[in-house]
């Protein structure tokens, strides 16, 4: 069977390691990104790999966006939510702003595409699912409650949806990457990553291609009896 995969924020750090991963595994791939057009341009010439803007957090946008990716590629029947920013700080210092924005971004994005996608992989009577949730949505994270609430919602929504899925042969699955070296983590304040990464029993940050090899194996034809399970990569930093 051949697959489409759509990868959301998918041009850059974690996302990019996956859209080439999927690639790798002979998935046709479309790579989402939200503002930087030059690192998407250079990355779909390094790759060849097709590059769609559009924000994860409209819901019209996504919608629109969807239809055209099946309209180019063919249905899309792989879906990785990775699209994610951080809006980090206490909670006293937090406005709404960057409460609502990473609410709609990390979170309403996986309703966004999911609603989008879903109905056709229904039809196909294949799908795989792949929601990229985070440490800090398990064990919550000083200076991230707006992160931690959206990603820590990201898990109970895989495993509603992986209900829904089921019978239609859709497995929907969500990977926990701990700190991951990625300008996301680059963006801690070195003292605070110091000391974060101090705690890793494995000693380092992670890297991006190994969230890509969790989301390859879950994104599968054979990981069929695998869904609304959570895979953390995370060095051993939180284990549960
Ligand atoms: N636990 C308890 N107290 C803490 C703390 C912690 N983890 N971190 C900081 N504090 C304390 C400080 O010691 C300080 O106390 P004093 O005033 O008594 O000295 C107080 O809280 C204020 O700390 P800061 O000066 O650091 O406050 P700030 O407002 O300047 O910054 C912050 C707060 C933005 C949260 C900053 O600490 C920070 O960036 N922390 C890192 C947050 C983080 O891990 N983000 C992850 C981003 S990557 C990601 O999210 C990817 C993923 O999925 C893993």
């Amino acid at each position: 069977m051949s697959h489409v995969a759509l990868v959301t924020g998918g041009t850059r750090g974690i996302g990019e390691a996956i859209s080439v991963a999927l690639k790798n595994a002979g998935v046709t791939v479309a790579a989402n990104y939200a503002g930087n057009d030059e690192r998407a341009q250079a990355f779909s010439e390094r790759t060849g790999i097709a590059v769609y803007k559009f924000d994860v957090g409209d819901f019209d946008a996504v919608q629109d966006s969807i239809a055209k990716i099946s309209d180019d590629l063919g249905v899309v029947d792989i879906l990785v939510n990775n699209a994610g920013i951080t809006r980090d700080g206490t909670l006293l210092k937090m406005d709404h702003t960057r409460w609502q924005d990473v609410i709609d971004v990390n979170l309403g994005g996986c309703f966004n595409t999911a609603k989008a996608a879903f109905p056709a992989m229904k039809e196909k009577g294949y799908g795989r699912i792949v929601n990229i949730g985070s440490i800090n949505g398990q064990a919550g994270q000083y200076g991230q409650v707006n992160y931690a609430a959206a990603k820590s919602g990201i898990h109970g929504f895989t495993k509603a949806l992986a209900q829904e899925g089921a019978r239609f042969g859709i497995t929907v699955n969500a990977i926990a990457p701990g700190y991951i070296d990625t300008d996301m983590v680059a963006a801690v304040p070195e003292n605070v990553l110091e000391k974060i990464v101090a705690k890793i029993p494995v000693g380092r940050l992670g890297k991006a291609e190994e969230i890509a090899r969790g989301v390859a194996f879950l994104t599968a034809e054979d990981a069929g009896f695998v869904t609304g399970s959570t895979l953390s990569i995370n060095g051993g930093q939180h284990m549960y």
